[in-house]
C-alpha cells in the first residue's frame, strides 16, 4: 500500500527522479504546467529515495513556544479566533524563501489549524506564492530558492533531509491559478490520472475513486453522463473543479490553492467558494487570494503580506474589522495593492 502511494504521488512531482519511473516514463500530457518552468532544475535532482523515507522524521532543530501552544486570542463573540483550542496541522517558522538577492519571504512564522481555512493576501509580489509554495516544498524544483526556517506538519520539518518530498506533495496538493485538465484525457482519465499511471487497473476501485473525487470537487452530477468526453470540453469553472477533483482523488490532509478562481466568473467562483466550504470538513485548506471579500467570505483566518513580511494573522473578522496594523487597515481600506 506504502509503495503504490508513493507510486501515486509520484504522479505529482513528475519530475522525481526514483526507481522504477523515471521521467522518461511520464507522457508529456502528465508535465504540470507548474512544474514546467522547474523542468531544468529537475535534471539535477537527488538520489531514488528508500522506503524508509517515507515517515517524517521528527525536527531536531530549535523549539521554542509555538503559536499552537499558547492562548488563543483573546477576542470573544463571532470574532473570536477560530483556532481557539484547535492544534496546529502546519506550522512555519521563521520561514525565509530568497531567490539570489531578491527575498520572497522573510521569517514567516504561521500557526495553520487542522480543518481551517487560511486565507492569505496582500498586494502582488507580496510572497503569497512563495509561502504557499514552500508548504509542500514545491521551492525545491526552482534552483534559485533557498529555503531557511522550518515547515512543520503534524510537528515534523517536512524539510529534514530524510523527509521524501513526493511524499510530502501527496500528504500536501496543491491547485493552481490556472485550470489544468491534461487536454486529450478524458474526464474520467483526468481524475484518475495518478492511479492509472502507478498501474491500478481494477475498474471497480478506479470507477469508485473516481465519483468521490467528483463528487467532492461538487462536480460529478455536472459530468456524470459524459465522463470519457474530453476534460477540455469543460467550461473554465469546471475545469478548475476537475483539477481540485484530480487533487483530490489521492486524499491530502492538506490542500494549497492559489488564487484558484482569478481566472473564472462570478457563477463558477461561487461554485469553488462553496466547494472549499464543504471541503474543509476533510482537509486543511491555505489559500491565497487577490480578492478581500472572497478571503472574508471563505476563511476562518487571514494572513496579511506586504513585500515579503507577514504584516498580521488573525481571525478573519478581526482582521477585516479592526486590524492591529496601521499597513493591513491601509491594504483593507484600499489605500494601497
Ligand atoms: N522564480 C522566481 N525567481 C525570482 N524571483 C521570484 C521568483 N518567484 C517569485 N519571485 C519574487 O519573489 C517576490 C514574491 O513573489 P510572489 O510570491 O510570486 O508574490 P505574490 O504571489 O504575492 O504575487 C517577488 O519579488 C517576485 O518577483
Ligand atoms: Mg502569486
Amino acid at each position: 500500500m506504502i509503495q503504490m502511494l508513493n507510486r501515486v504521488s509520484r504522479f505529482f512531482n513528475p519530475l522525481q527522479s526514483t526507481t522504477g519511473a523515471g521521467q522518461a516514463d511520464i507522457p508529456q500530457a502528465f508535465m504540470h504546467p507548474g512544474y514546467s518552468e522547474n523542468m531544468h532544475a529537475a535534471s539535477g535532482q537527488k538520489s531514488p529515495v528508500s522506503s524508509r523515507e517515507q515517515s517524517l522524521t521528527s525536527s531536531s532543530q530549535k523549539t521554542r513556544v509555538t503559536s499552537s501552544e499558547q492562548s488563543p486570542d483573546s477576542s470573544g463573540g463571532k470574532s473570536a479566533d477560530p483556532s481557539a483550542g484547535k492544534k496546529s496541522r502546519m506550522e512555519t517558522r521563521d520561514l525565509t524563501v530568497t531567490y539570489g538577492t531578491t527575498i520572497g519571504v522573510k521569517e514567516v512564522s504561521i500557526p495553520i489549524y487542522d480543518k481551517e481555512v487560511l486565507a492569505l493576501i496582500g498586494p502582488s509580489g507580496c510572497g503569497k506564492t512563495t509561502y504557499l509554495r514552500a508548504l509542500n516544498r514545491m521551492h525545491d524544483l526552482t534552483r534559485i530558492a533557498k529555503v531557511t526556517g522550518q515547515v512543520l506538519l503534524d510537528g515534523k520539518d517536512i524539510y529534514h533531509k530524510d523527509v521524501n518530498p513526493v511524499n510530502i506533495r501527496r500528504r500536501i496538493g496543491m491547485v493552481f491559478q490556472k485550470p489544468t485538465p491534461f487536454p486529450t484525457m478524458s474526464i474520467y482519465d483526468n481524475v484518475i490520472a495518478g492511479l492509472k499511471l502507478v498501474g491500478i487497473r481494477k475498474k471497480s476501485l478506479l470507477d469508485e475513486v473516481c465519483e468521490r473525487a467528483l463528487t467532492q470537487a461538487a462536480l460529478f452530477d455536472e459530468v456524470k453522463d459524459r465522463l470519457k468526453q474530453p476534460g477540455s470540453e469543460l467550461s473554465g469553472g469546471q475545469q478548475q473543479r476537475l483539477s481540485i477533483a484530480r487533487a483530490l482523488a489521492v486524499d491530502p490532509e492538506v490542500l494549497l490553492m492559489d488564487e484558484p478562481t482569478s481566472s473564472l466568473d462570478p457563477q463558477s467562483t461561487n461554485r469553488i467558494e462553496e466547494l472549499i466550504h464543504t471541503l474543509k470538513d476533510h482537509v486543511t485548506i491555505v489559500i491565497v487570494t487577490h480578492n478581500m471579500q472572497q478571503a472574508a467570505r471563505i476563511s476562518d483566518r487571514t494572513a496579511f503580506f506586504y513585500v515579503g513580511n507577514l504584516i498580521e494573522v488573525g481571525a478573519t473578522n478581526d482582521l477585516f474589522t479592526k486590524p492591529k496594523q496601521n499597513q493591513t487597515e491601509a491594504y483593507i481600506s484600499g489605500r494601497f495593492g
